[in-house]
């Protein structure tokens, strides 16, 4: 194919040029750029761009508004759990991403939330990934097929957009982007272009007649939503749906909102019918075991408070360099709390490898996690059982001090609520107050050392 008729375009920012580079000029990444033949499509392109545009600037005369407008009365997903991390139901005429690995559950969601949404408002399913009878057949499985939602496969982007002018749903979901063609475009579905004026074309009708639309997004190797940078500016709302394969519950979340808080977690569990909302998840993460390297911390997502057992196993190295590996947790974090425990505590660490992992394949960001993963470690180290019922919290300093946690009052009330008798937090917290509101023994501590001696002793000599 002559030069000519070649474009390269850039797989992560969409960024296109007329030589072919190794690393995208525009936003740095390596081997992103392909060969896209589109001579004939692109003056194909220009054309419909044009007459896009003039079409996009008569929607603009009414743009949706976030101010509380009367139009903007929220739908409910039909799951409390979606509606959580949407920030209270989704918003109509908003364009709403939900990104996943393939196989973790967004088409049942998905299906099971336009069933919910059926029973009182039109909703437009379209499937350009399985065919009728495939969603048929899912349909009957999730028990849902008494319900008004209307089925389309359909992989073609001008028959999809017909169907959604002609019925003018409130909801229209489309699973999944990345299967949707532009037959104007000579690229291949799922291309950086294609799902870009996929996903435009989508927004121009769903804004023009306030359909709200709900895109399905699969995640690509690298763990991005394929198109990334693209489509997150497009949409009004970013929904990742995560979760570990081989375990049952599903986590729903949050990476952008224009609607609504970011960082509020759902919690679902796959079974035999479909997903099912798990409204009080703590016991999700808990085995109620306790073994020498078990840790229970309680992490902050968003407004909730989840309880979460660490698993740490030190063992003597074959290694030259020990091992250092964790699940849930970033490696950078492991290997501060090894030194801090190293210099402080004066163990011998750097001759142990070290395995960290969070319990039911959750992500724990904050440092708030600090003194549990410290108190993990110790106990696998010196093989000793925490004592039961007991939880762990705060943060540690490089110099070993451990420092004051956010919402620690909510934190404690969800320990207590599980049955949790004994705390081990950082000195500086209020304990005096907090003993007014909490049933439980409160421990304070000002230094790591103090604090993982006093949680692993079980009869701490410093008692609030
Ligand atoms: P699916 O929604 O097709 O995933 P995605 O659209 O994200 O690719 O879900 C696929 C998995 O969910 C599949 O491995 C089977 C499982 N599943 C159940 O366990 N129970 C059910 O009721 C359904 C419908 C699916
Ligand atoms: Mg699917």
């Amino acid at each position: 194919m002559s030069k000519a008729s070649s474009i390269f375009i850039c797989q992560s920012c969409g960024a296109q040029s007329q030589q072919f580079f190794g690393r995208c000029s525009s936003c740095g990444e390596w081997n992103s750029i392909i060969e896209q033949a589109s001579h004939n499509s692109s003056n194909k392109r220009n054309k419909r761009n044009s007459q896009q545009s003039h079409e996009a600037s008569l929607i603009k005369s009414e743009p949706i508004d976030a101010s509380g407008h009367e139009t903007l009365e929220r739908i409910p997903s039909g799951y409390l759990e979606f509606d959580r991390v949407l920030g209270g139901g989704l918003v109509p005429g908003s364009l709403v991403l939900v990104g996943g690995n393939p196989g973790i559950g967004k088409s049942t969601l998905l299906l099971q939330s336009a069933s919910a949404i059926a029973k009182n408002r039109s909703v437009l399913y379209v499937s350009a990934e399985e065919s009728a009878q495939q969603i048929r057949m899912r349909w009957k499985r999730l028990k849902e097929a008494d319900c008004n939602l209307q089925l389309l496969a359909e992989t073609d982007l001008d028959l999809v957009l017909r169907e959604i002018e002609a019925l003018k749903p409130d909801i229209a979901i489309i699973d999944s982007i990345q299967a949707l063609n532009d037959e104007n475009l000579s690229s291949s579905p799922g291309s950086v272009s294609q799902v870009r004026e996929c996903a435009a074309a989508l927004q121009r009708i769903a804004k023009k007649q306030s359909t709200t639309l709900l895109i399905v997004g699969h995640v690509t190797k690298e763990g991005m939503l394929a198109g990334p940078k693209v489509l997150e500016h497009l949409v009004d709302a970013v929904l990742t749906f995560e979760g570990d394969r081989f375990a049952s519950h599903r986590l729903l979340r949050a990476i952008k909102n224009r609607y609504g808080a970011t960082y509020e977690l759902g919690v679902f569990e796959m079974q035999g019918k479909g997903l099912v909302e798990v409204i009080n998840p703590s016991e999700l993460f808990l085995s109620g075991e306790y073994a020498s390297g078990v840790a229970t911390i309680v992490a902050c997502e968003g407004t909730r408070s989840l309880l979460v057992e660490l698993e740490a196993l030190i063992s003597g190295t074959t290694y030259a360099s020990p091992r250092r590996t964790t699940t849930g947790i970033s490696t950078n974090r492991l290997h501060q709390i090894l030194a801090v425990l190293e210099k402080h505590m004066g163990l011998t660490l750097s001759r142990f490898d070290c395995y960290l992992a969070v319990a039911g394949g959750l992500e724990v960001e904050e440092p708030a996690a600090d003194l549990g993963i410290a108190t993990a470690i110790v106990s696998s180290f010196k093989n000793l059982t925490l004592p039961e019922g007991t939880v762990l919290i705060g943060e540690i300093g490089l110099g070993g001090q451990l420092r004051p946690v956010g919402q620690l009052t909510q934190r404690l009330q969800e320990a207590v609520r599980l049955g949790f008798k004994r705390a081990v937090i950082p000195k500086g917290s209020g304990v005096d107050c907090l003993k007014q509101e909490i049933k439980m023994e409160l421990i304070e501590a000002s230094k790591i050392t103090e604090g993982i001696l006093i949680a692993l002793d079980g009869d701490p000599t410093t008692s609030a």
